[in-house]
């Protein structure tokens, strides 16, 4: 029997980097999907995606697994599952929009055959065993769907979300989370004082800005994305692609920040139908590959 699961990207609306330091974030399930689907085998894992087809005995070492297919070799490794695995992603890898987390939750949630028990916890470990120490924020929010604020108690679903449309703009360049997260980590070794005091003012935003969700307010929530840019901007995560699509952006929109690790990657801002097009129009001009996504409400669906 084939069992076939499905799970949303997703944006971080505030706290990425921070969040690593306790501050929690607010991230949304975006309209855009991976699907994995697997069908028992004998005696070995095949797994097969746009980067191709590869077969592994169970107990193979990680190291000789091609890098995407780590993480579904992880899952089905620790289940001891011998199984077809296919991966159909229209997440672009590398640029923040989720696509290891969507990618880990639908591998997990199709092994297990259903949509909650043990899946957070066989994705976020296969993430953190082949990608480092991911805060767990991606992983919760692919899987739950809607909006979240993920903090050091886990996750709770906030309300809202229809009124949202983002308007997401690629830098044009893949960034490696890893890599960012430990630049902030030094970035904060050499200035504990500021980077604490950068913490205290994204707990202040995330508070307002779920004052803001629950009212439906587009400008207060898109001012405390376009504060959390200068924070970011701050430490060192944004770049000169960046800034330049977040400055036109932020004329157009609400608000725009980066959204991820940054260093490459994309630029969300968010719009409504008043605004949209124009923020569009500004994302390309300032030379980023720009869409528009809605929430998703459903994260992760199997069957
Ligand atoms: O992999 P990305 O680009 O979605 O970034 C993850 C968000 C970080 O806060 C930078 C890291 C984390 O694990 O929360």
């Amino acid at each position: 029997m084939t069992i076939v699961a499905t799970a949303p990207g997703k944006a971080i609306l505030l706290g990425e980097h921070f969040v690593v330091y306790g501050t929690g974030a607010i991230l949304c399930a975006i309209q855009m999907y991976t699907t994995v689907s697997v069908t028992p085998l004998d005696a070995k894992v095949r797994i097969s995606s746009r980067y191709g087809s590869d077969e592994f005995q169970l107990g193979t070492n990680l190291d000789q697994v091609p890098p995407h297919h780590r993480p579904v070799m992880h899952i089905a490794d620790e289940l001891g599952l011998t199984t077809d695995v296919n991966i159909d992603s229209e997440i672009p890898p590398g640029i923040g929009l989720g696509s290891s987390s969507a990618c880990c939750v639908a591998a997990a949630g199709a092994m297990l055959g259903c949509k909650r028990d043990g899946v957070m916890d066989a994705a976020l470990r296969a993430e953190r065993r082949v990608f480092g120490g991911a805060s767990g924020a991606d992983t919760a929010v692919c899987l739950a769907g809607g909006i979240i604020e993920f903090g050091k108690s886990g996750s709770e679903q906030l309300g809202g979300g229809d009124e949202i449309t983002l308007a997401v703009a690629s830098t044009g360049g893949e960034h490696s989370t890893p890599m960012a997260v430990e630049a902030v980590r030094r970035t904060r070794e050499r200035d504990a004082g500021g980077f604490e005091a950068a913490c205290e003012q994204v707990r202040g935003l995330i508070g307002d800005a779920r004052s803001a969700l629950d009212s439906g307010d587009l400008v207060s929530l898109g001012a405390h994305m376009s504060q959390n840019q200068k924070l970011l901007a701050g430490i060192g995560v944004s770049d000169v692609a960046a800034d330049k699509i977040v400055a036109a952006s932020a004329r157009t929109s609400y608000g725009a920040k980066i959204t991820g690790a940054g260093a490459g990657g994309c630029v969300i801002a968010l719009v409504d139908d008043s605004n949209e097009s124009k923020t569009l129009d500004a994302m390309r001009a300032a030379g980023g590959e720009a869409f528009a996504v809605r929430v998703d409400h459903d994260g992760l669906r199997v069957s």
